[in-house]
């Protein structure tokens, strides 16, 4: 199924070239620098193998993350995209190790820049760099300020935003939960829900939204639901796992803990075994973006559900973004993509849509 989407979404890209081909003269023809041109030729996007893209992603080790970036790197090889000019570099969590590299890659004279910013709240700096260096610029996943968003527009600047309205995930989050009914979920009979929130990181649109959403879904279907504790993991399974522990320690009791993620998902289920309890039976877990492990835990019954949180359609309409700009032709400057419920009924379908 994800072969077939593959070749259908290359197929149209390949038409949309061969289009935009014609259509563009060589006068005008897309942001070169005298000595890009000096360098590879004029006719740079007909042959993208000289074409150089940088991508800076916020950290590395971030689980999820690293499924996107690696899925950048192939959909952009399989375009045609050679190794060497992509360069895909780890922001290592900080925003001035960032800015450097969004600097440096300008001088290296990068034709693209996908950018996952670390402080999505702050990036107009990267972007003006961008803006006047006359080079299209996509941010992912962490969504920038509106606006900041609104400022693109109003320039006109090629620049945009591709990702997921976090608040659909929250939502689905909750109905997760929701559709277990409240008898399997409201253990102590006291008609409430007492639940736990592991967040990802501060100011972060995803954390916010996933946080607010899934209880907003939880009212929404009639269920009277009592935050009993709340923490950052920033995303990181290590630190949830830490997190949750101290609180059982502490004497907390919950029936449901929403994580913002399924890495968080993971460490939380950790935490459960160890403090002596059975996932999925004595405490319902839900996380978000479908990581192999979580999958694999959903299918056993471990944890209630997640929400895939499609990468590969992501990274793709990033490349494919970039790609228009670059031929001259204009883009949305948000680009979104739909979250996906994963529960026991569908999580055979959803590992084998995964699997390559
Ligand atoms: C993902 C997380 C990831 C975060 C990084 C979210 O959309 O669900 O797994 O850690 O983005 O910002």
């Amino acid at each position: 199924m994800k072969k077939m989407l593959l070749a259908i979404g290359v197929i149209t890209l390949l038409i949309a070239f061969a289009v935009t081909g014609c259509r563009i003269g060589k006068e005008e023809k897309h942001k070169f620098t005298e000595d890009r041109i000096e360098e590879v030729g004029e006719d740079i996007w007909a042959d993208l193998s000289k074409a150089k893209v940088g991508v800076c992603i916020y950290r590395f080790s971030d689980n999820y993350m690293t499924l996107f970036r690696r899925e950048i790197e192939s959909y952009l090889v399989g375009l045609g995209f050679t190794k060497e000019n992509i360069m895909i570099v780890d922001s290592a969590d900080s925003e001035v190790v960032q800015d450097r590299q969004v600097r440096a890659f300008i001088d290296q004279g990068v034709d693209a820049l996908i950018i996952n910013p670390v402080d999505p709240s702050d990036v107009s700096d990267i972007t003006n760099l961008a803006v006047e260096a006359d080079i299209p610029l996509i941010y992912i996943n962490r969504e920038p300020e509106a606006e900041e968003e609104v400022r693109w527009e109003d320039n006109k600047w090629d620049v945009s935003y591709v990702g997921c309205d976090a608040r659909q995930s929250g939502t689905i989050q909750g109905k997760i939960i929701a559709d277990l009914g409240i008898e399997n979920i409201d253990l102590n009979g006291d008609g409430v829900i007492q639940y736990i929130i592991v967040e990802g990181d501060p100011g972060n649109a995803d954390t916010l939204y996933r946080s607010e959403y899934c209880i907003k879904a939880l009212d929404d279907a009639g269920l009277q639901s009592e935050c009993v504790f709340k923490g950052y993991a920033d995303w990181e399974r290590e630190k949830a796992e830490e997190l949750v522990s101290e609180a059982l320690k502490g004497g907390v009791e919950a029936e449901v803990i929403f994580c913002n993620n399924d890495a968080m998902a993971l460490g939380t289920l950790s935490a459960i075994e160890k403090a002596g309890m059975r996932a999925g039976k004595d405490i319902q877990i839900v996380g978000v973006d479908a990581l192999t492990d979580v999958l694999i835990a959903v299918q056993e019954g471990q944890i209630a559900g997640t929400v895939f949180n499609n990468y590969i359609q992501q990274s793709h309409s990033a490349v494919d973004a970039l790609i228009t700009y670059l031929s001259n032709e204009t883009n949305p400057h948000y680009i979104g993509c739909d979250y996906v419920a994963v529960t026991p009924s569908n999580v055979q379908t959803i590992i084998e849509s995964l699997a390559r």
